[in-house]
């Protein structure tokens, strides 16, 4: 059966309010209707997580390590059935979605690992009877507001720090992706009373947003909360957490340039371009949007990409062979279709695809992997995130060109150089104004890595000890010694 009940204080709970309609991308058939959770709910379920908090700060450190390693083990055991509802709520391939299970559990172990090296510091006093004892301490309750385009993995990044921190955390899933959400919420439970931890320590509501945000930031013990998101929402929020100078971290949208000089390795700059662009379809915040291409390979790049290209499977999610599937809803693919069009009206030129795929039997919500040649900045498809399958490629002259045209952009979160010369790869990579460089590598996500974006693209890094000390407040107690 699929879950349909609020995690809350640690107990399931059944929502008081507007029903949250979960519906498969693929078939449009309804998934479940979850009963949402209202605000009274979602106050009680942001005090609760206050009162967790306490809970967790007095947990020792090994034992919230093991918490977070036995989190790890309990989504690789249940890898099958969490892909599975993860690509039936989401339409992310079923091959990639078991990728993102395996992807989650690397957080856990990799805050389990980070909180077990984490350590205070006695820094040298510049005094004789002095001594600067620094302590890292817990921020406290936590809240997460988590996207559709990684329905776990979000969680993940953002909980398995906090945990390990000594926080506890609170999160709203997307509406279109709550179920993997939910899902997880009993692995949690289970976990939890098996390792005597707080069972409350974690928990999730879904259903209106503004008021669940709301109830969220208001909530006096809340010290910190994480969203991953777009920039406008980001924005909101940041000035929702102003009055109470809440600790935020938000990871927002991207617009992601891609290089190929000419002294790249060209099939290899391919296979990194597929692997960027065709990661969920494109809907990913790293995702490759704007294809820079050295005029003289210009061609023979795209030849080489076009041929990829041209062996992707356009179908059913849930087939192992396939690798698009359908976008995430219809103002998704509506979007795609209007980056076409303008592109097309403005000058570019469709070299593959164009178009909606029609998979028999299936929603009209699958686009074909299309190329986009001639593209300018000032095109939909150059300056913002198209977050679908599509390759908008531009030709430049010089490096200084390129650069220049990468940083052109508000965001700043993920950018892409391919080339072999080894000066270049680390010129142009310290010249990219982007939180996240992928030099000859188109998949740059790991646990250990500090992911995060500058400019219209957030604040905050998520990942390894810098995750950690996200969750960490540093107090130091100054002591005077007797006797030296
Ligand atoms: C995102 O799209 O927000 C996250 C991408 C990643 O973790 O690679």
């Amino acid at each position: 059966m699929l879950p349909s009940e609020h995690y809350v204080g640690g107990e399931f709970v059944r929502g008081d309010a507007a029903p949250v309609v979960v519906r498969s991308p693929s078939t449009d058939e309804v998934l479940a209707e979850i009963p949402g959770a209202g605000v009274a709910l979602a106050e009680r379920a942001a005090a609760a997580n206050g009162v967790a908090a306490r809970a967790m700060r007095a947990l020792p450190v090994l034992r919230r390590v093991e918490l977070v390693r036995r989190l790890a083990a309990a989504v690789r055991a249940e890898q099958v059935p969490l892909a599975r509802l993860l690509t039936l709520e989401s339409g992310k391939p079923i091959a990639e979605s078991r990728t993102e299970v395996e992807y989650s559990a690397s957080f856990f172990d990799n805050a389990a690992a980070a909180a077990e090296m984490a350590a205070g510091e006695l820094p040298a006093a510049r005094l004789a009877d002095r001594r600067v004892l620094v302590l890292r301490e817990p921020i406290g309750a936590t809240v997460a507001i988590t996207p559709w385009n990684f329905p776990l993995a979000m969680i993940a990044r953002k909980l398995a720090p906090a945990l390990a921190a000594g926080c506890s955390q609170l999160v709203k899933p997307a509406e279109d992706t709550p179920l993997t959400a939910l899902a997880f919420a009993r692995l949690f439970a289970k976990t939890a009373v098996e390792c005597a931890a707080p069972p409350a320590a974690f928990g999730v509501v879904v259903g209106d947003p503004i008021s669940i945000a709301r109830a969220f930031i208001e909530e006096p013990s809340t010290r910190k909360l994480t969203f991953t998101g777009s920039t406008e929402v980001g924005r909101l929020l940041a000035t929702q957490c102003a009055p109470r100078l809440l600790r935020t971290a938000l990871e927002l949208g991207g617009n992601a340039p891609f290089l190929v000089f000419a002294d790249a390795d060209l099939d290899r700059a391919a296979d990194q371009a597929m692997l960027s662009k065709f990661r969920f379809m494109g809907q990913t915040c790293i995702s490759a949007n704007r294809f820079l291409l050295e005029e003289s390979i210009a061609d023979e790049f795209l030849s080489r990409l076009e041929a990829r290209m041209r062996a992707l499977v356009v179908g059913d999610p849930l087939s192992e062979a396939t690798r698009v599937g359908p976008l995430i809803n219809d103002a998704a693919i509506r979007k795609v279709e209007l980056h076409v069009r303008d592109s097309v009206a403005k000058g570019a030129r469709i070299r593959l695809g164009g178009a909606r795929a029609e998979v028999a039997g299936l929603a009209p919500r699958f686009f074909m992997p299309t190329i986009l040649t001639g593209c300018s900045p000032m095109m939909h498809c150059a300056c913002e995130e198209t977050f679908g399958p599509i390759v908008a490629s531009m030709t430049f002259r010089t490096e200084s060109e390129a650069v220049m045209i990468a940083n052109a952009v508000p965001h700043g979160l993920a950018a892409y150089v391919m080339t072999q010369d080894a000066d270049r790869l680390l010129r142009v990579a310290e010249a990219l104004d982007f939180g996240v460089v992928g030099a000859n590598d188109g998949a740059p996500s790991t646990a250990e890595a500090p992911f995060g974006g500058r400019k219209d693209s957030g604040l905050g890094r998520e990942g390894g000890m810098y995750g950690l000390d996200a969750y960490v407040d540093l107090k130091y107690v100054s002591m005077r010694v007797r006797g030296c």
